[in-house]
């Protein structure tokens, strides 16, 4: 269930055997190779030198070690580029060719690109798609990291303008559907379309919509070539990918993750948090730097689980400092065995360390490994041992399932939506979705990420943070659920091209509850005003909705104007603001009891999560701290750890009834 990445190439074949016999005596069971070696295995075009992977594997095979096995792809060598400049993309934002010199500096529009990109990855799977010791296969590396989704070269514009005709077939339709008519940005001819990028000022939003919606397909397109490539030369072995945080990667990731075996996420809470907390204020960050938000990395596992309704692995994960976070602490001790077990609970299956030596040379110098660069262990090490040794001696078991009654329904195109359409300044897609994830983590609830696509069926409790874009197939399916739902404001507000429904927000929604958004406003985050609910006070901000309601529908919260902020409708909620996550927590496990779901109020820094028949808990605080009693009674006994939590520990507790 453990595993490492390695990078044979950067480091003399002697102490290849070394490396290999320690990551066996460690407990590591699978290597990661190859994703950037490119270079080592085509040194020109068609002169492939294969031994020196040959020997490698050999040496990790002969240690007890399984390979996974990548293309090289997101390193196109600078041969490559010379002999395509084509290959490269365009920076969207200033209409620059973003340079070799790095990776991932390719156009997913580029045919030369597709086309070597495919003839390598042929040639790798060619040669180890039947290697008894080659167990599995990663497509490329992160894909779309590094903003390279969207490109604004001449080959993304003729692949629109293609994606386009296809999309709308005539352009009157494509005038239409996008409102073309507004400031005279009538076509008429689809090899007229530009690129949504570098106009004076915004551009239509529609067009933007479209754009996104094409440089997805792109991706997707790509990705799913190259899985056919090795699928037939590998039947036998599977296939996944290492994803970044799902709203980075600007793709649809259902659809990406569609025709892998699994997916695969990297994990670097603090490196990540940094980054997705960069605006937070101080007292609420400090406490996380070192440890990460204890709902970061869950959020991100729950999600990883969600695109493809499957466990998952973790493919890398921080072991230490890393190099390209605005700041990168170390983590605190115990945090890597922490984060480890954490994504064990929400579903992995195998975690997978990034990496074994830290490189003394080029970019990634200042990033830890399990090992330093002198070849002495870094505490990761040491954690990694323990993990071992605990994995060895409890009773948890890869593949078991995690089940939850509650679903937060989700998608890359609401996050386009409210990225088109900013309104306010202070609304994230990404914030909005979290807090409600962090509320329902902190009721101690098991929380699955679904698309509106996905059966509803196992469901009690249905939340829409953020979509803002419904269909009548979604509403169907909500008819027929037993679950209570709760949607935030935007709610059913577009069209599916990014228009206003006609009926007024919350559109199609109306049908489960008699509502209209008559108004919509944006406020400064500073500028929060009050919300009582149940005859407390609360904070409404960012974003407000005015409401109309029908006959029948109930008011759950008010302004202090006593205006509705909450209202209800049978089993439906809406929320006409942004809140606060008092607020969140309070009205949320209203809503679960209504379900009948039990919840918790969980010791701040305490969560908890449930595989099958354990339920693991995590003390994200620098304090000890002991689990209430009523849980640990109701629960079991323990297969790890004990009520007492020292700080950044874990305890597993087996049900009694199994
Ligand atoms: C990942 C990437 C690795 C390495 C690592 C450093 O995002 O896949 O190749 O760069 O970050 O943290």
């Amino acid at each position: 269930m453990l595993g490492i990445c390695y990078y044979p190439e950067h480091w003399p074949e002697h102490m290849w055997q070394k490396d290999a016999l320690e990551m066996k005596k460690l407990g590591l069971e699978f290597v990661r190779i190859g994703e950037f070696a490119w270079s080592r295995l085509e040194s020109e075009e068609g002169i492939y030198s294969f031994e020196w992977l040959d020997r490698a594997i050999e040496t990790l095979a002969s240690a007890g070690l399984k390979i996974i096995m990548c293309t090289p792809t997101a390193t196109p060598p600078k041969w490559l580029i010379d002999k395509y400049p084509s290959i490269l993309p365009v920076d969207i934002n200033t209409g620059n060719l973003r340079g070799f010199g790095s990776r991932r500096h390719y156009d997913f529009s580029s045919p030369d690109y597709l086309r070597e990109a495919l003839k390598i990855s042929e040639v790798v799977a060619e040669r180890y798609g039947q290697h008894s010791d080659v167990v599995g296969w990663q497509t490329d590396n992160e894909i779309a990291c590094h903003d390279t989704c969207h490109s604004g070269s001449s080959n993304a514009r003729q692949a629109f303008q293609k994606w386009c005709k296809q999309k709308y077939s005539d352009i009157a339709s494509l005038n239409s559907a996008w409102g073309t008519v507004f400031w005279s940005m009538e076509y008429q001819d689809f090899s007229q379309i530009e690129l949504p990028i570098l106009a004076v000022t915004e551009t239509n939003p529609a067009h933007q919509l479209a754009y996104r919606r094409f440089s997805s397909d792109q991706v997707i397109q790509f990705h799913d070539s190259m899985i056919k490539v090795i699928k037939k030369h590998a039947p036998n072995s599977w296939v996944t990918h290492n994803f970044i945080p799902m709203a980075d990667t600007q793709t649809d990731n259902h659809a990406l993750a569609k025709n892998l075996d699994f997916v695969s996420y990297d994990n670097y809470p603090l490196g990540r948090s940094d980054l997705f907390f960069a605006n937070a204020p101080k007292e609420n960050f400090k406490p996380y730097m070192r440890t990460g938000h204890p709902d970061y990395s869950s959020y991100a596992f729950d999600q990883s689980r969600g695109i493809s309704n499957n466990n998952f692995w973790i493919m890398e994960q921080q072991p230490g400092p890393v190099n390209w976070a605005n700041h990168n602490p170390r983590p605190e001790k115990g945090m890597v065995r922490l984060w480890s077990w954490q994504a064990f609970a929400h579903g992995a299956d195998c975690v997978c360390f990034f990496r074994w030596r830290q490189a003394p040379f080029a970019q990634e110098q200042m990033h830890a490994g399990i090992k330093r660069n002198d070849n002495s262990p870094s505490q990761a090490w040491h954690e990694v041992k323990q993990l071992n040794a605990e994995l060895q001696q409890s009773i948890f078991k890869a593949g078991s399932k995690v089940k939850s009654k509650v679903a937060i329904v989700t998608g890359t195109l609401f996050q386009w939506v409210t990225e088109i359409e900013i309104q306010g300044k202070s609304y994230s897609h990404l914030e909005v979705e979290f807090s409600y994830y962090s509320a329902l983590r902190q009721l101690g609830l098991a929380v699955d990420f679904i698309s509106t696509e996905d059966d509803l069926s196992q469901y009690d409790m249905i939340i829409a943070p953020c979509m803002p874009i419904v269909d009548q197939n979604f509403i169907d399916k909500c008819k027929n659920s037993k679950a209570h739902f709760v949607f935030g404001p935007r709610a059913g507000a577009k069209t599916k091209e990014l228009s206003l429904v006609p009926n007024l927000g919350p559109g199609l929604l109306q049908q489960l509850i008699p509502i209209k958004v008559l108004s919509t406003e944006t406020i400064r985050p500073d500028c929060s005003e009050s919300l009582s609910f149940n005859d407390r006070k609360y904070e409404s901000c960012c974003w407000r909705e005015e409401l109309e309601i029908s006959a029948g529908v109930e008011i759950l919260a008010i302004d202090e104007k006593a205006d509705p902020i909450v209202v209800k409708y049978g089993r439906t909620h809406y929320i006409a603001s942004l809140t606060c996550d008092h607020f969140l927590q309070d009205f949320l496990s209203s809503v679960a009891e209504k379900a009948k779901i039990n919840t918790l109020r969980l010791p701040k820094d305490i969560r908890i999560m449930q595989r099958e028949n354990l339920t693991f808990v995590f003390n994200y605080a620098s304090e000890p701290q002991s689990l209430p009693t009523k849980l640990v009674d109701k629960l079991g006994h323990f297969v790890l750890g004990s009520k007492k939590l020292a700080p950044y520990d874990l305890a597993i507790i087996q049900h009694a009834n199994e």
